[in-house]
């Protein structure tokens, strides 16, 4: 070669151009690597919200019938939350709330019990559920005048005339849970809710 030619770089070709598979081959590592991002983008629209759906029907857990109630606060006679709610712990016209046993993560399941009138109910208890029927407020633990109280915008529901709405803006009574009683005392569910629990 004469003193001052340019030598071509090895990986070129005699116009200065790279080899043609080299372009190729970069060409293909590029579209491979889009190819990849494209489907990953395309599999968190389906994957992660099927994911998330599962972890929410785990999270949910709804009463079922010969769920064990449990005091959802301390209650009655100091008995620490997570205690079973027997049926000689209420006095008449007393009244507690309650979660089925292991299911306090759903709020919707939050149960007021009431002790009546004997020859009432299940042995003079009766149990509703303790969310609102106007706007999902938990209703007063605590019966006022032999009422339940919904604290937010001041229904009351008569719990002895299966929660009727006495007075207030709520459009309908308390849905009501049928109990039992077993033979140690304790309250357990004997159905489900009669409507829905909360805001139709
Ligand atoms: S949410 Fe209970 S009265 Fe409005």
């Amino acid at each position: 070669m004469a003193t001052g030619q340019v030598r071509p770089h090895p990986a070129m070709d005699g116009r200065g151009h790279a080899p043609q598979e080299g372009r190729f081959g970069r060409r293909k590592l590029l579209l491979g690597v889009m190819g990849v991002s494209v489907g990953a983008f395309m599999l968190s629209f389906t994957a992660v919200p099927l994911f998330v759906t599962k972890v929410l029907e785990l999270a949910v857990q709804e009463i079922a019938v010969g769920d064990q109630l449990v005091y959802s606060a301390v209650g009655l006679n100091g008995a620490a939350a997570g205690t079973p709610v027997r049926a000689g712990d209420l006095q008449q016209g007393a009244s507690v709330q309650a979660f089925p046993k292991g299911k306090a993560d759903n709020q919707q399941n939050l149960i007021e019990i009431v002790r009546v009138a004997a020859g009432s109910g299940k042995e003079g208890l009766v149990a509703y559920s303790a969310i609102c029927t106007h706007l999902g407020c938990v209703v007063q633990a605590k019966l006022l005048q032999g009422q339940v109280v919904c604290p937010c915008h001041n229904s009351h529901y008569d719990p002895a005339s299966n929660a009727m709405v006495v007075s207030g803006p709520s459009p309908r009574p308390l849905p009501s849970l049928p109990i039992d009683v077993g033979p140690d005392g304790v309250i357990t569910a004997a159905g489900p809710f009669s409507a829905k629990v909360g805001v139709e």
